[in-house]
């Protein structure tokens, strides 16, 4: 296959290329600095190493730069994985993540329709769930109060990919990640910034009293579902379809907090502070749409997707590299 993916310097994006050895992939990321672009360039580099993988380094946003790939190239798959991340950081910056968000999916998936790219898969996110407290959460259930930026570009994807359905041959599928986590992982995410504060002994800062609860996820398991779903594409019977992708057992902040403690042999130092209105109480993926179109899914329990990235973590000393990330 010949397959496009954007965000290949990103944590999932390096994973999804890794799963995909063997075919021919061209991708793309603008190299931003959200976090130190260091630990992007490590990821490129493992891709590089890969035969068949050409990197190009483009804004998605650039239409102009991205009808010339579509011109040159016909690809069998988009997955479309470079956005700008982060709740928080979309409450500082909420222009800059709308606009790159929703702009940079508007041309690719204007790109999948002009260019007759059969598949584009595409990073949507469990935030669009908004402030719910019980789960599971299921992909019928109301999505129209999302709580942040980041959240409202995502679910504004997801509307953009059903109008343009109905105007082409592609086929959409729009994956609603749950906190996924994993080797290389993101250093702006709570896993990775206990450890790191752990390594330097800095103190951690627990939004409100821990209780607040995340669906962990494995990225090998992520990369997984999505080699399966591309295979799946074609025998879809409608042009667009939305799943969750998240290991359906939440866990604490205070129950990852132990269980970094007990993988990195660490004890972290706590400070508490109040949770913000952004910060949802509680994801919990409900899996029944994903398992009816691709089967039965093994889901990683969290003790061993955690302890994939403390393993890296341990040997790979990141915090000894990297700035540590300020929001
Ligand atoms: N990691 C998670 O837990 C999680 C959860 C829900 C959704 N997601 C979504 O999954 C996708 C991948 O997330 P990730 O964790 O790998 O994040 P990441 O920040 O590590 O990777 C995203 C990559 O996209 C690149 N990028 C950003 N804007 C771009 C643009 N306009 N053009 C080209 N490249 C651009 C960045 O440089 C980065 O390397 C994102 O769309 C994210 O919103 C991730």
């Amino acid at each position: 296959m010949k397959i496009f993916i954007s965000g290949v310097a990103g944590f999932i994006g390096m994973h999804m290329v890794l799963a995909y050895e063997g075919h021919t992939i061209v991708g793309v990321d603008n190299i931003q600095p959200y976090y130190d672009v260091k630990l992007k360039h490590e990821r490129l580099a493992k891709c590089k190493d890969q035969k068949g993988f050409t990197f190009i380094q483009a804004d998605v946003c650039d239409e102009a730069k991205m009808r010339e790939l579509f011109a040159r190239h016909q690809f069998d798959v988009i997955i479309h994985f470079g956005a700008q991340a982060g709740v928080r950081y979309s409450k500082k910056y909420p222009l800059e993540v709308f606009e790159s968000n929703t702009m940079g999916f508007m041309v690719l998936a204007q790109c999948a329709l002009d260019y007759k790219v059969p598949t584009m898969i595409y990073a949507s996110s469990s935030s669009v769930y908004g402030h719910v407290n019980v789960g599971p959460f299921h992909e019928g259930m109301d999505v129209d109060h999302p709580s942040s930026v980041y959240a409202l570009s995502k679910r504004a994807n997801e509307l953009s990919a059903q109008t343009l359905s109905m105007m082409g041959e592609t086929t959409f599928i729009g994956c609603r990640f749950f906190s996924v986590i994993g080797p290389y992982g993101r250093p702006d995410m709570a896993y990775f910034k206990f450890a790191h504060a752990g390594a330097t002994q800095k103190a951690i800062t627990v939004y409100g009293d821990g209780s607040m609860k995340r669906d962990f996820t494995s990225v090998f398991d992520v990369c997984d579902i999505i080699k399966r779903l591309v295979e799946v594409a074609p025998h879809c019977n409608t042009r667009h379809t939305i799943v969750n992708i998240g290991a359906t057992r939440p866990i604490s902040v205070n129950t990852l907090i132990e269980t970094l403690e007990k993988q990195l042999g660490i004890t972290l130092i706590k400070t508490y502070e109040e949770a913000s209105s952004i910060e949802v109480p509680l994801t919990h993926c409900d899996s029944t749409i994903l398992e009816s179109l691709i089967g039965p899914v093994h889901l990683t329990p969290f003790e061993t997707s955690l302890e994939a990235f403390t393993t890296w973590f341990k040997e790979h000393k990141p915090y000894a590299y990297l700035d540590p990330f300020i929001d």
